[in-house]
């Protein structure tokens, strides 16, 4: 039986569901995990997670398919990327096979607050890791713990598939060479006061530019950003200092393949907007938010329309959710079922 909640006006908001994943590292192995009621953790003092951001995490979904099945969306690139961060972080990493099927343990045993088909919601699931232990050198923790929740979500952005408008932060979220890449908590505190102030302004968030010129469009918030110019290609910036997002190598294969653009990643200047149609942040979390305008210090940029979506902006993500709710074939190997 499924839940009773009000499936199409969920946020983006913590709701306790009933088990999460929890495996402990310690003497050089991970033990086989468990499912728990739990959602508590109760850790060392010293753990390096609470002093020296030694932690990473991943964010994915699983969605209900008309046929009442559930579809997870590439879930091994996620395993992948969190090794990668583990490995930037000096953390042990948790073996690929494993992550996926403790992401679908979690997901069957929680299977009442899958949302339903239809109601736009899916489960979003939240793996993480931490260094844990007695410790207080800087040095990376002998002890970690793996664990994996999920709860009901809606849309991130407000508004959904509405435009809205961000504003360019004067502050960097990760150094040039630093953990930009990686999915690491420090990132995501160090975007905490842009954000605030992004929205005490009422934009919907910050847009990072690059660390080292602060010329070109980084980031939006915590999701990618993707422009599409007058003569119809699909541009997604490249950088070592964003997060490689799983949806923006999805809709740049989908812009090529489905959508027949040229699509491309590349430099994105902020004093070249004007050689886009349509712009949007893409990303897990976010899915796809068309950016209506943006804020370039005393300049307002706008795209589209300041509140409604491009053409080409709502079919790529028409192709996108239609493959991830089950309601369009997938590229090879991008659904894994439940
Ligand atoms: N960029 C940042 C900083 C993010 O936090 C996320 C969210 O995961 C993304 C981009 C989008 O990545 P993905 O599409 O893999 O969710
Ligand atoms: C995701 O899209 O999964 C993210 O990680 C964004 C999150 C930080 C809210």
């Amino acid at each position: 039986m499924t839940k009773e909640l009000d499936w199409k006006n969920l946020g983006f908001s913590y709701i306790k569901t009933d088990y999460r994943f929890i495996s402990h590292y310690k003497d050089g192995q991970w033990d086989k995990g468990e499912l728990t009621r739990d959602n508590r953790l109760h850790i060392a003092e010293g753990s390096t997670a609470l002093h020296y951001g030694q932690q990473c995490f991943e964010g994915m979904k699983a969605y209900r398919t008309a046929d009442g099945s559930i579809n997870l969306f590439r879930p091994y690139e996620n395993a992948r990327r969190m090794k990668k961060s583990c490995d930037r972080l000096l953390m042990e990493s948790y073996p690929e096979e494993q992550f996926v099927e403790a992401v679908k343990q979690v997901v069957r045993a929680n299977e009442k607050w899958v949302p339903p088909y239809g109601t736009g919601a899916s489960l979003y699931i939240r793996p993480f890791m931490i260094g844990v232990g007695d410790n207080i050198g800087v040095k990376p923790a002998d002890e970690y713990i793996f664990s994996v929740f999920a709860m009901p979500v809606g849309s991130y952005f407000k508004g959904g598939l509405k435009a809205s408008n961000f504003i360019v932060s004067p502050y960097d979220r990760a150094a040039p060479r630093g953990t930009g890449a990686a999915k690491v908590g420090g990132n995501y505190a160090a975007s905490l006061l842009p954000g605030k102030e992004a929205k005490e302004r009422s934009f919907s968030d910050a847009v990072y530019l690059d660390p080292e010129t602060h010329s070109k469009i980084e980031e939006v918030g915590a999701a990618n950003f993707f422009g599409i110019t007058h003569d119809d290609v699909f541009i997604t910036p490249k950088s070592p200092s964003i997060l490689p997002s799983i949806t923006k190598y999805s809709l740049l294969w989908l812009a090529e393949n489905r959508l027949n653009l040229k699509a491309e990643e590349g430099d994105v200047y902020i004093d070249d907007l004007d050689q886009f149609k349509e712009a949007g942040a893409c990303g897990t979390a976010a899915v796809i938010a068309p950016i209506g305008g943006l804020q370039v210090e005393e300049d307002f940029h706008v795209f589209y329309s300041e509140t409604e979506v491009g053409p080409i902006t709502k079919r790529l993500y028409n192709e996108l959710v239609g493959i991830q709710f089950g309601d369009i074939e997938a590229p090879e190997g991008w659904i894994e079922k439940v």
